[in-house]
């Protein structure tokens, strides 16, 4: 800590520091400075919200006291025009407390135990952002699998000077926990680990033996004496198609296995609920022995770095999320929509089995969940596959870390036979060039 940190921010480092907790240690220089400024206008606006006359916040009210909208926007949203104010830089409360309720609903094991609240943030994306905030300095080492979405390398490395050190994902088709192992027990006192499952690019989540020996590689770092963030990105919850794939997030066995690790959950409905565009996400805290006064901490600085970055998030898609979750027939419909995407799923792996001959073309990945699959070509460039389906097969696929991604989640059902083909067909030309 240097002098130039807040009186705010010290306060809340002296909690984060009480009781002998790790969890000061685990921040960055930028996290230990960060504070939500409560005394400020925010403060001020606070203590006269049940004045006669307020005069203190830049929002604007109609002469009657109602938030003043135009009436063209009202016409196209049916929502109460309360949802055209700002909400708090911390979210919706309504939401927060629906969002960690939710979060207990489908991951039955963390019933009882102790985590934060969660915090809004702008999607996944500004999620990324506020753990990295809080947690990389230049030059921190962030520990992940080689296969990973890319914009991590914009996150973590190019906004705040982090070094992506990664470990081969697999190891005999299943998630390589050795790889992990090696890099923890690699010296350096504090850990940061970036797990995403499921795996965007792979569609890999960790199997339930996976998630054991995971977890315990994360204990064996701790309790040799490193503090380890574990940053858990789970931006596809839910969608897992298998039945020896964890159903739970990791977030259920880290949030309590050592106070030394501290789990950072970043979640949210862009995936889940399918509203890309809505711009709501999740971060919430996990870590043993933490207490109340240290999770308000966590949840004070995330705040305040939603505010000093995008003040808070859309109040528009919050409220509307807010009301979608009391609606009956939310469950019906989330569970109506995974099995498109299952049926998909079942489908490519009906393709894969009934066609031997794909394997002169192309390896899958192993695959289990998620939006996407990864194929491995054989004998051909993969960019070169890539601009050969667009020229000639009318086909669009990624290429990601030499592998080929396919984003099942936006091919139609009907579509799916073609797609293998003209991929096998399109790598069969190039390995006879
Ligand atoms: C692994 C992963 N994390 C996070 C995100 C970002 O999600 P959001 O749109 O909520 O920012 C994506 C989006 O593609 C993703 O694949």
């Amino acid at each position: 800590m240097t002098e130039e940190t807040h009186p705010l921010a010290q306060s809340l480092n002296q909690e984060l520091d009480a009781n002998g907790s790790a969890l000061l240690r685990m921040l960055s220089e930028k996290g230990k400075k960060a504070y939500f400024p409560s005394r400020g206008i925010l403060g001020q606006s606070a203590e006269a919200k049940d004045s006669a006359i307020n005069a203190t916040i830049g929002t604007a009210f109609e002469e009657d006291g109602s938030p003043l909208c135009l009436e063209c926007l009202e016409d196209l949203v049916k929502i109460p025009s309360t949802a055209y104010l700002y909400t708090p830089s911390y979210g919706l409360p309504g939401l927060r407390e629906t969002w960690r309720e939710m979060i207990v609903c489908k991951n039955p094991s963390l019933a009882g135990k102790c985590f934060s609240m969660p915090v809004v943030t702008n999607a996944l994306t500004h999620g990324l952002s506020v753990a990295s905030y809080l947690f990389v300095d230049p030059g921190d080492r962030i520990i992940l699998p080689d296969l990973f979405w890319d914009n991590y390398e914009l996150l973590f490395e190019a906004a705040y000077g982090g070094t992506l050190t990664t470990f081969p994902m697999f190891d005999n088709g299943h998630f390589n926990v050795a790889g992990l192992d090696r890099l923890l027990q690699s010296p350096g006192e504090r850990k940061l680990v970036v797990l995403n499952f499921p795996n965007n690019p792979t569609g890999y989540t960790a199997t339930e033996d996976d998630a054991i020996a995971i977890r315990a590689a994360l204990l064996k770092a701790a309790e040799s004496g490193k503090r380890v963030v574990t940053i858990l990105d789970d931006a596809y919850f839910g969608l897992v198609y298998e039945p020896e794939v964890s159903r739970e997030s990791l977030f259920t066995d880290l949030a309590d296995l050592h106070p030394n690790l501290l789990a950072v959950k970043l979640d949210g409905p862009t995936k889940e609920d399918y509203v890309w565009g809505f711009r709501v996400g999740f971060i919430t805290f996990g870590a043993k022995g933490a207490n109340a006064a240290q999770y308000k901490a966590l949840e004070a600085k995330s705040a305040g770095i939603v505010r000093g970055s995008i003040s808070n998030v859309s109040s528009i898609g919050q409220h509307l999320l807010q009301k979608a979750y009391r609606q009956t027939e939310y469950a019906d419909q989330k569970k109506a929509k995974y099995e498109i995407l299952r049926r998909r799923y079942t489908r490519i792996k009906e393709i894969l089995a009934g066609h031997p001959e794909y394997s002169a073309s192309f390896e899958p990945m192993p695959f289990n969940s998620g939006y996407f699959m990864c194929v491995k070509p054989k004998g051909a460039d993969p960019e070169a596959v890539r601009k050969l389906l667009l020229a000639k097969h009318n086909t669009g696929v990624i290429v990601l870390s030499g592998l080929i991604r396919l984003a099942f989640s936006s091919v139609p059902l009907e579509k799916l036979d073609t797609l293998f083909s003209n991929l096998h067909n399109a790598i069969r030309e190039l390995q006879k060039a």
